[in-house]
């Protein structure tokens, strides 16, 4: 009986110094608190993500425009934007098509009318050229036009990875008018029909690239990282008069420019892509806390959450000094490639 109570008393006092010296200081409270916090943020936070990719609908196309109001798209030609202007044009809106080669416009024109009950304009223009007759000419094209979507999709990448002070002055000056100066000018001219008509969708095409500063593409980064800015302060100026502007942001996708040409989870179809920008407006997918902006293709919004949620961030310099490596090999590879075929032409 009384080794017994000893024993009892000695385990208790045990318990007691283990409880006190581990669990029971306010400061280890506190840490503990502070961890249970943590992890039930970003728990809260991946549920959120999951509810925005798989399963909430974003905000139906229909409310943004009447029947038989209009669709405008740059650079629609070809990969991202052909498929915006084909599944806006199944959706019943008027497409107004802008690009470079009035050939390729035709035949889609073509296209999009045989397919679709509705009406097809064209523009053949280069905004690299940044020629003021040519957005005389669009100013005219929508003035009579009640424009209720625009996708600001034109856009321009250095024709291969290269160190910014080897960049050719030609390529700087073509990305930053093309996807810039584009972009401002062609919002300028159609945002304040949408304004009177208090109602309208600008979407602007982004790319990680503005995201996470990108070693060897700096300057395509740079504009990315512009239109960023640009358009989450415009949507905040327009959303008081109806106007809703929402910056997509994306990863690679398959097209002319990433020049990668089969699709996988990680690099999804220009119609995969467009599916679920179009279904997701409203919706942040991976974008989480960037005010107006949207990851809206799953594995590129699982990717931008694990970024900003999991690492120390998109602008830590072990984050974007893996992607200088990555750009080198790019480069080093293309640049073999060039001296091949140029020995196969000579
Ligand atoms: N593909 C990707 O991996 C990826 C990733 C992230 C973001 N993005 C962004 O998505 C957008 C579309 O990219 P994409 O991959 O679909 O490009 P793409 O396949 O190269 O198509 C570009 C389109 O723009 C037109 N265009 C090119 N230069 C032009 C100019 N100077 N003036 C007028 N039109 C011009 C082209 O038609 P013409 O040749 O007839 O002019 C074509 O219709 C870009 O803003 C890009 O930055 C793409
Ligand atoms: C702009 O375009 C017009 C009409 O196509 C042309 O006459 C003019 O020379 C161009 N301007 C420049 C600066 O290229
Ligand atoms: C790396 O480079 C790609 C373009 O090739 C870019 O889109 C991406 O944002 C960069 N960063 C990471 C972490 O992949």
């Amino acid at each position: 009986m009384a080794t017994s109570q000893k024993m009892a008393e000695t385990a208790d006092g045990m318990m007691h110094s283990l409880t006190e010296d581990t669990w029971a200081t306010p400061t280890t409270q506190l840490f503990a608190f502070i961890g249970v916090l943590w992890l039930s943020l970003k728990v809260f936070s991946f549920w959120r993500l999951i509810a925005s990719l798989f399963i909430l609908p974003g905000t139906s196309l229909s409310t943004f425009g009447k029947k038989g109001s209009w669709a405008v798209i740059t650079g629609a030609s070809d990969g991202i934007g052909k498929e915006y202007a084909l599944q806006l044009a199944q959706k019943g809106f008027n497409i107004v098509l802008v690009s470079r080669t009035q050939s390729k416009l035709d035949t889609l024109a073509a296209e999009i009318q045989r397919m679709c009950k509705v009406q097809c304009k064209t523009l053949a223009m280069d905004f690299a050229a940044n020629n003021d007759s040519d957005f005389a000419k669009l100013k005219q094209m929508v003035q009579e036009l009640d424009v209720s979507i625009l996708v600001n999709n034109v856009g321009l990448s250095h024709s291969i990875p290269v160190p910014f002070a080897e960049t050719p002055e030609r390529e700087v000056q073509d990305i930053i008018t093309i996807n810039c100066m584009g972009t401002l000018r062609v919002s300028q001219l159609i945002a304040p029909g949408m304004v009177r008509r208090k109602n309208g969708l600008i979407l602007t095409m982004a790319s990680f690239g503005g995201i996470l500063p990108t070693p060897l593409l700096a300057t395509y980064s740079g504009s990315k990282a512009f239109l960023q800015q640009w358009s989450s302060a415009l949507s905040s100026e327009l959303a008081p008069h109806g106007v809703k502007v929402q910056l997509v942001q994306s990863y690679l996708v398959t097209s002319a420019m990433s020049k990668i040409r089969r699709s996988s989870a990680m690099v999804p179809t220009p119609k995969q892509f467009v599916r679920a920008a179009l279904g997701k407006i409203g919706r942040s997918g991976g974008a989480q806390g960037v005010a107006a902006t949207s990851t809206p293709y799953w594995a590129h919004g699982i990717m931008h959450w694990a970024i900003a949620t999991l690492t120390p961030g998109p602008m830590n310099k072990y984050v974007i000094d893996v992607n200088k490596s990555m750009h080198e090999d790019i480069r080093k590879r293309a640049l073999r490639k060039a001296e091949r075929d140029g020995k196969k032409s000579s």
